[in-house]
């Protein structure tokens, strides 16, 4: 991830404020009850929990939930939205690895680092603070986090390089090989836990949703004026 990518990424900073906010928006209130381990986690690879909600007091929508849910568009739930977003990203290394020049190459891979800087964004941002508050058993999440952090540096690496370079295609499969392990622990380990959670995954799947096209719109915005001040200093060195 270039540079300016990696200052937008909230990686392993303090909690921010959204990060705040989205620990009450993503998790429904439980009525402070805590109970006990979820005996069936036990058959999930790993032995992570799900702290029960109390179902007994009706859930309690935070403001967000209630905000975001009298749209009635058919928005996809959070993890439908990511599990989507992780086919987008598998899509484009497969298009990066049919790739006969390194032209194409270069562009496919900074369609990947900014897909994957904003995918990363909003699991940080919202997805993975929610799951803390659930989920009694944090290594999942721990995993995920620095698995997160070892992928931002190979692609901060990968855009310093050119195609042309020698480690260039097999630092790219290395980057696609870390997405493909910590996407399958995503979607078969931590997605089944929370689906067992007292998460409001639609009002997430919004709010995900929103979050995901903002960045998108910022980070393009950001890598045009990128490339008119890089084209402006270049026509100022030739002139
Ligand atoms: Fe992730
Ligand atoms: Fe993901």
């Amino acid at each position: 991830m270039p540079p300016e990518a990696a200052s937008r990424t909230t990686a392993s900073g303090a909690m921010s404020g959204r990060q705040r906010q989205t620990r009450q928006t993503g998790a429904r209130q439980t009525g402070g009850a805590k109970a006990a381990r979820d005996t069936s986690a036990s058959r999930a690879p790993r032995s992570a929990s799900v702290k029960a909600a109390a179902k007994a007091a009706p859930a309690t929508r935070s403001a967000a939930s209630r905000t975001a849910r009298p749209s009635a568009r058919r928005s996809k739930d959070a993890l439908a939205f990511l599990k989507q977003d992780h086919r987008t990203v598998e899509g484009l290394f497969k298009q990066f690895e049919e790739a006969t020049d390194g032209r194409t190459r270069s562009s496919l891979m900074r369609r990947i680092a900014q897909a994957l800087t904003v995918h990363a964004q909003i699991e940080e941002e919202i997805l993975y603070p929610a799951a803390r508050q659930e989920l009694e058993d944090h290594d999942l999440l721990n995993e995920a986090q620095v698995e997160h952090d070892s992928a931002k540096k190979l692609i901060a690496e990968i855009e310093q390089m050119r195609p042309s370079e020698q480690l260039y295609k097999a630092k790219v499969t290395v980057l696609k090989e870390y997405v493909k392990h910590h996407v399958k622990e995503e979607e078969r380990e931590l997605f089944p836990l929370l689906k067992k959670c007292d998460l409001d995954l639609e009002a997430m799947g919004e709010e995900l949703a929103n979050r995901h096209q903002e960045l998108m719109k910022g980070s393009s915005a950001a890598r045009s004026r990128a490339r008119r001040t890089g084209a402006e200093t270049g026509m100022q060195l030739r002139g």
